[in-house]
């Protein structure tokens, strides 16, 4: 389904803790509906103003009665320190959604969904989808220091549980030392690559199936520039048109 662009006016913003925001707007088009795991490319500035990309960013809720859709994303580089200034009633251009998500038909079983810092923003969408198929998850996060947007996931899923680097919250540790892939038939995880990878290799041990959601660097979002390419065990695979959604076992 090719990708639309709508100038909308930002509903809110909310700063969520010091580098993270939530941005609401409302998405006009139901026929395009976005799904877990797709993205949007934003911009709130003008088309000859740097930076000359516009920043790909996950979708985090979309209620598709209210056509509520949310950004959750992390302010760190040029692009979303602009984003990161706008208000109620300014303009944000969309344009997506993009990429291939997760699709909650394709899972079935005890699922265990698993996600690293801002890397769970994808996932409440993920599992607001799995539980409006019956098929509630069991979530797993990991946070350098605390936790933030838990509130969000536990209506839907099974449990909840915590890893942090510095032992704040949670286990002290990593998450893959709360995780035994042998309990899940199915494991989907969005985070830093390293710990996507520890993930994937963890579930590769116990034969257990894992899909992770990649973040490489783009541009056009849309298949067109070959900027965002990755590496697969079935040749070289646009991560914004054939991702981000992957078996981890084709990346990893
Ligand atoms: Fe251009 Fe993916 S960002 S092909």
């Amino acid at each position: 389904m090719p990708a639309v662009c709508f100038d909308l006016p930002v509903l809110s913003q909310q700063s969520i803790t010091e580098n993270v925001r939530l941005l609401r707007v409302i998405w006009p088009d139901r026929e395009h509906a976005p799904h877990a795991g797709q993205f949007f490319m934003l911009r709130s500035w003008a088309a000859d103003e740097a930076p000359t990309l516009s920043r790909p960013i996950s979708v985090h809720y979309y209620d598709a009665e209210s056509g509520e859709l949310q950004f959750l994303y992390e302010v760190k580089g040029p692009g979303t320190e602009k984003l990161a200034l706008l208000s109620e009633g300014d303009t944000l251009t969309v344009t997506g959604p993009a990429g291939n998500g997760f699709v909650p038909a394709d899972f079935s079983g005890r699922i265990a969904v698993v996600g690293g810092g801002i890397g769970t923003a994808p996932l409440l969408q993920v599992v607001r989808e799995l539980d409006a198929a019956g098929k509630r998850p069991e979530f797993f996060c990991g946070f350098r220091s605390g936790s933030y947007g838990l509130e969000w996931f536990q209506p839907h899923v099974t449990g909840i549980h915590i890893a942090t680097d510095d032992g704040s919250e949670g286990h002290h540790g990593f998450v893959t030392q709360i995780l035994n892939p042998e309990q899940f038939d199915v494991v989907l995880c969005c985070g830093p690559t390293p710990m996507m990878k520890a993930v994937a290799a963890l579930c590769k041990e116990k034969g257990t199936p894992c899909f992770v959601s990649l973040e490489n660097k783009m541009a056009c979002g849309i298949g067109a520039c070959l900027g965002c390419t990755c590496h697969t065990h079935t040749g070289a695979k646009c991560v914004c048109k054939e991702g981000p959604v992957f078996n981890a076992q084709e990346v990893f």
